[in-house]
């Protein structure tokens, strides 16, 4: 049945209300001054999907620096024995490769198992794996269309059932997932790219708040973190024909300069997180304006990725 709510309370919901946002604006103005301290890792269990190269493999070096546990899978066992030996020359770090083709469900399950037996439970996620090929909408074929999303968004699902209920158990954890300013924006030449990127930003909204929501009703808080990311080009090779009209403004970022932003954006457990930062307040302001607007500015721009060959 609906409440009925009497004017009074209605009144009374609606002040207090205005007054929980003016207050959580001032706590984010004082924040701008007085940020928060960034957590510690030291001892977390840190598994990072694609860290054989790019991304994934500077963040397995950068959590493993500073004193976590990390877990490396990758498909490609050649490159993610690399980055074990250059986490094992940093001496003092403890790092494990596991070969791992994510979007095979799996194969996904039998090596958690192994991992939970060999390590123990996972405690930050980083869902980092992913592919990018570029072409016009109707020449991607059908196998292609099926991997770009068994690979960028399928695989986060299955690895998430392998080590969130040990996380929910524990009310400690933190997941972390690669989308990409394709999954804000969408762009030529990546249709199903920018579909599967939307989707892990979908994906990790709702799981949140899904977790927000289920705590609360339990009268507890929820220790379980959630942070996507939103990386606009970064220098690692994915992306094989960038177009950038302004390379002085926007540079390219490396992938060790990204991975530092992805793990401070963790660490203070930031929700969203665009590389650069300004990226999401560039979008939110476009977006109010009217449709013709953002366009103008995207051909301004006149940036973005070429089909490949
Ligand atoms: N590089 C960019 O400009 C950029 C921009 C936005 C978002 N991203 C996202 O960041 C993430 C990392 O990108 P990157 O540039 O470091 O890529 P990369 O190609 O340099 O590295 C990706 C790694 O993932 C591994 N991998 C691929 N398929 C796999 C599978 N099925 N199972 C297990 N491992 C697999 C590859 O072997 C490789 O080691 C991706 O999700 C990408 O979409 C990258
Ligand atoms: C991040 O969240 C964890 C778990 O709730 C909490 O212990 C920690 O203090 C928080 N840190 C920051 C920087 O907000």
């Amino acid at each position: 049945m609906v409440k009925a709510y009497s004017g009074a309370v209605v009144i009374a919901d609606v002040l207090l209300l205005v007054l929980k946002i003016l207050y959580f604006i001032c706590e984010g103005i004082y924040r701008c001054f007085f940020p928060v301290d960034e957590k510690s890792v030291a001892g977390e269990i840190v598994l990072v999907t694609g860290a054989g190269h790019g991304i994934g493999k500077e963040l397995a070096l950068k959590y493993a620096g500073l004193g976590a546990t990390v877990v490396c899978w990758d498909i490609n066992d050649v490159n993610n024995e690399e980055t074990i030996s250059e986490i094992n020359n940093l001496g003092g770090a403890t790092a494990h490769a596991y070969k791992c083709d994510v979007s095979n469900r799996e194969e996904v399950i039998q090596v958690a198992e192994k991992v939970k037996k060999d390590v123990g439970s996972v405690t930050i996620l980083i869902n980092n794996a992913g592919i990018m090929p570029c072409r016009p909408f109707l020449d991607h074929t059908a196998e292609d269309i099926q991997k770009i999303f068994n690979i960028n968004i399928i695989s986060h699902i299955w690895i998430l059932q392998a080590f969130l209920p040990d996380m929910l158990a524990n009310n400690h954890g933190h997941v972390v997932a690669l989308s990409s300013m394709a999954g804000i924006i969408g762009l030529t030449n990546l249709v199903p790219y920018c579909a599967t990127k939307f989707a892990v930003r979908g994906m990790m909204e709702a799981l949140s708040e899904e977790l927000r929501i289920s705590c609360s009703a339990g009268g507890r808080n929820s220790n379980i973190k959630f942070t996507t990311i939103f990386p606009y080009m970064v220098d690692t090779g994915l992306c094989k024909k960038p177009k950038i009209k302004f390379p002085s403004l926007m540079a390219v970022i490396s992938p060790k300069e990204a991975a530092a932003q992805i793990v401070t954006a963790q660490r203070k457990n930031k929700s969203v997180q665009s590389i650069p930062n300004y990226w999401l307040g560039i979008n939110d302001f476009l977006r109010n304006l009217p449709d013709k607007a953002p366009l103008a500015f995207k051909d301004f721009l006149d940036s973005g990725v070429a089909a490949d060959d």
